[in-house]
């Protein structure tokens, strides 16, 4: 580079360079400087290479980095002190033809034109500039910062229309795109506001209006930043249900009124498609808080709204005829939303009531009446059984004659001796003796008849041949008395003709 004349800054250095240069023998001996790169871009954070190699005759004195050149110079590198400059290192250390250095973690503020300088050394131990390379621009390129997307302070409710900001930073060069997307589907926004932050290097912010919707519960906003510096856009997002919410509808419902006095009328309260999900309930009836035990946990709906179900149960005395029951739902924090219903209760409850309680009254009696024949008839079966039961078993001796051919010319035991008649003897199981059995013997028209054995089954009866009772045609005598139950005689009869 040529100095200028008018220019003061350029000469104080070009004076000694342009005497050096005219020493006679310098430039004969062959020394050159090669500083190959005329561009090189960096992006931030990264380490920079600087090419410098000499050739030719070397000279005493030293190879320095110069950043800029006149006044605003700056030392990189220095060859006689280089642990001064921790950042750089040399690609080839100690070496008297290679000067290229790494310099590391680059910033935006590195940007600049970088000149590799030989110096000489002169007799009074200064050193000065003898050659310098043509110079290296040096171009830092800085990626955008994270992407941040800020929307408003406090919750809105659907149909408004809220400014949503998108904003990233520090990056160069300057030229950046913006993009919105609500769900996937773009949409407008303002164009991107560039402003210089430090050296060399800008912020980004970028702002789009959304009116909010009841079912943007679910729904994104997404800010997609393109820069040179990036092989993917950076995205940031934004959950509009951070910044919704949905009011709930309220709704009481009860029964259809009016209402039978003394019946439990429950009022049902819908709380419908709100969000976010805090909500309270509670229950008044006309104005007094009534204690509710339960309330049922919100339920959430495919939009991400939520639904909430409560109900109470009121006695409807009559006292309450008109009574005002109201659900009052407070939902995030907001100012309470009621909806009430009445209670009334009918006049002609007790009509109807008699009526009803009459048709049922008389289903009971059927009902019972029923019952109780069906249980009379159980009874009077059972006791019918037991006594049968109990008859069989102490079932008192009976005899019956059977007489043969009870024909009109034979009817006397005088005229056909060998009339034979037969008695059904039924005889207790009970054993008798031979004594008594004897001594009753005496009364002729008696039949005494020994069982020689009890029957062994369930047979009482016991049958005897009457062919060998001898029957006394003595005068009738009154009857004897009848033998008590236990008696095992027959009295056996004969009617005379
Ligand atoms: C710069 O120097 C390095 C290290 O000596 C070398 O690998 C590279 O090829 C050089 N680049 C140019 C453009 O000369
Ligand atoms: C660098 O700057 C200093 C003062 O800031 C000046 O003395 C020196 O001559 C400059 N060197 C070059 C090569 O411009
Ligand atoms: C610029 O962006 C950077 C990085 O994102 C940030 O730290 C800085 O605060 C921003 N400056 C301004 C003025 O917005
Ligand atoms: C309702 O209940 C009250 C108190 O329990 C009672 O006095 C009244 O007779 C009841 N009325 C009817 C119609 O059942
Ligand atoms: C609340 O009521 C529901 C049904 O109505 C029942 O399943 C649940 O157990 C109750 N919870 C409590 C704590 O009583
Ligand atoms: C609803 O609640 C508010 C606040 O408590 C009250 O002022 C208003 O009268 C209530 N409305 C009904 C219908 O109960
Ligand atoms: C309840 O109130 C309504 C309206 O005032 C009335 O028509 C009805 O007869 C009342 N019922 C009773 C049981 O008093």
């Amino acid at each position: 580079m040529e100095p200028h004349p008018r220019d003061p800054g350029r000469t104080a250095w070009a004076l000694p360079c342009l005497l050096l240069l005219a020493l006679p023998g310098v430039s004969a001996q062959g020394f050159t400087l090669h500083q190959p790169q005329d561009k090189v871009p960096v992006t931030a954070g990264e380490t920079l290479t600087l090419n410098c190699t000499t050739s030719g005759m070397d000279m005493i004195g030293g190879v320095r980095w110069l950043k800029g050149w006149g006044s605003e110079n700056k030392t990189i590198y220095d060859q006689r002190m280089t642990s001064s400059f921790p950042r750089v290192t040399r690609a080839v250390n100690d070496s008297n033809t290679d000067f290229t250095i790494h310099i590391k973690n680059i910033q935006p503020e590195d940007m600049g034109t970088y000149y590799c300088v030989k110096y000489i050394k002169r007799d009074s131990g200064e050193e000065e500039v003898f050659q310098r390379g043509k110079g290296t621009e040096v171009s830092v390129q800085a990626k955008p910062s994270p992407v941040l997307v800020s929307g408003p302070e406090q919750r809105v409710v659907p149909g408004q229309a809220v400014p949503f900001t998108c904003t990233t930073g520090g990056f160069f060069p300057k030229e950046i795109e913006v993009k919105w997307f609500k769900n996937k589907n773009p949409i407008s926004g303002q164009q991107p506001q560039v402003t210089e932050w430090r050296l060399k290097t800008y912020n980004m912010s970028s702002t789009v209006r959304v009116t909010l919707q009841k079912d943007d519960v679910p729904s994104q906003l997404t800010c997609e930043v393109q820069h040179s510096t990036l092989s993917a856009p950076l995205r940031g997002s934004f959950q509009l249900s951070r910044v919704l919410r949905v009011p709930p509808s309220v709704e009481v419902h009860t029964e259809p009124s009016p209402t039978e006095v003394n019946k439990t009328v429950t009022f049902t309260c819908l709380v419908k498609e709100f969000y976010p999900e805090n909500v309270s309930i509670s229950w008044l009836e006309n104005g007094m808080e009534i204690k509710v035990k339960n309330i049922s946990q919100p339920s959430e709906l495919p939009k991400g709204l939520f639904n909430l179900e409560s109900q109470v149960e009121v006695q409807a005395t009559q006292e309450k005829n008109g009574s005002m029951v109201t659900c009052r739902v407070v939902h995030d924090s907001q100012a309470p939303v009621n909806s009430s219903a009445f209670l009334w209760i009918s006049n002609s409850a007790q009509g109807e009531s008699s009526k009803d309680s009459s048709t049922v009254d008389r289903l009971i009696y059927i009902v019972v009446g029923v019952v109780c024949t069906v249980l009379v008839l159980l009874v009077a079966a059972i006791l019918y059984l037991i006594r049968t039961k109990q008859m069989k078993g102490k079932s008192s001796p009976s005899a019956r004659l059977h007489e043969p051919e009870k024909s009109s010319e034979a009817t006397t035991q005088e005229s056909d001796p060998n009339n034979l008649t037969y008695a059904d003897l039924n005889f207790e199981k009970e054993r008798k003796t031979i004594r008594r059995m004897v001594e009753m013997s005496q009364q002729s028209e008696y039949a005494c008849i020994q069982s020689n054995q009890a029957p062994n089954g369930d047979d009482n009866l016991t049958y005897a041949d009457l062919d060998m009772v001898h029957l006394s045609k003595a005068p009738k005598r009154p009857a004897p008395r009848p033998e008590d139950t236990g008696s095992e005689y027959a009295s056996v009869q004969i009617t005379r003709k």
